[in-house]
């Protein structure tokens, strides 16, 4: 079978036989620091990445590959918890596949987290920072070869990739949580090294605000398909060469773990709030 979308309806025929038909109104793609969210959920259904068809199975360390639905603020919301990054050998298809599968169940929102390097001086390791755009310089389109008309033009606008009314509802909450909420653009870097100095300046001459190995792909699958999404990401470290020591992946774990408590009160108070 080669066919998106046949693999697409076996894998939510699939999710759904587990899941039952209530709507699922929410996906959330949960990246480091966030993942023990999905063990909040009420009245959780788990189901191994291992076991969906056409699914790829995560190999992170530190990654769950499973995704959890439940309830979490009222809402039936479906979590990815570990992602597959491009770094893995994934092909770009295969790295949103996921989120084609939540489209085919049903869900049109799309909560997207991740870990990401601070490339504006003024941010702090422990900042969170609402992904206003991105950039991707780097590696294909997941869209890229034929276009499935079912799910989107094969020229699609990216000027509203990320929501502006989910961007005021998550800035507005983020205030009256207390919660320091950075904006900023989020740049794509394929990994797995970290960058080098001169490619954080380079990044930031070019206005990024964050750099990062995930997201945009998921951003760009779920645009096609006219999702709303929200990027949120959390600043685990600056990025290399803006701090006169090296990076290292420890740091960038720890800094999630520290900052999972308000990172996780703030996706709360959003799913809440969420129109859908
Ligand atoms: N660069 C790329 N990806 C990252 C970083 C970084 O500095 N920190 C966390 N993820």
């Amino acid at each position: 079978m080669d066919k998106l979308m046949d693999k697409m309806q076996e894998a939510a025929m699939y999710i759904t036989s587990k899941i039952g038909n209530e709507a699922v109104q929410i996906g959330m793609v949960l990246g480091s620091g966030l993942g023990d969210l999905a063990e909040q959920l009420e009245d959780p259904i788990f189901i191994s990445y291992k076991d969906i068809p056409f699914f790829p199975v995560s190999t992170v360390f530190g990654h769950k590959g499973r995704l959890v639905v439940g309830m979490l603020e009222g809402k039936r919301v479906m979590c990815m918890q570990g992602r597959f990054h491009y770094y893995e050998g994934y092909g770009m298809d295969q790295v949103v596949f996921p989120i084609q599968v939540m489209h085919a169940i049903g869900i049109n929102n799309l909560l997207v987290t991740n870990a990401a390097g601070g490339v504006n001086a003024s941010f702090k390791p422990g900042n969170l920072m609402l992904i206003t755009d991105h950039i991707k310089l780097m590696s294909e389109s997941p869209m890229r070869g034929p276009n499935y008309d079912e799910l989107g033009d094969r020229f699609f606008d990216m000027s509203t990739a990320y929501d502006k009314g989910l961007m005021e509802l998550a800035k507005k909450e983020a205030e009256s949580l207390g919660i320091t909420l950075q904006e900023g653009v989020y740049i794509f870097f394929a990994g797995p090294s970290y960058e080098t100095p001169s490619e954080v300046r380079a990044a930031r001459i070019l206005g990024a605000d964050a750099v990062g190995m995930s997201t945009v792909p998921e951003a760009i699958a779920a645009s096609h398909m006219k999702m709303k999404v929200l990027g949120i990401s959390c600043i685990t470290n600056m990025a290399a060469g803006i701090l006169p020591q090296p990076l290292n992946h420890k740091e960038v774990m720890e800094t999630g773990e520290l900052v999972k408590e308000s990172f996780t009160a703030l996706v709360r108070r959003v799913t809440n709030l969420w129109p859908v």
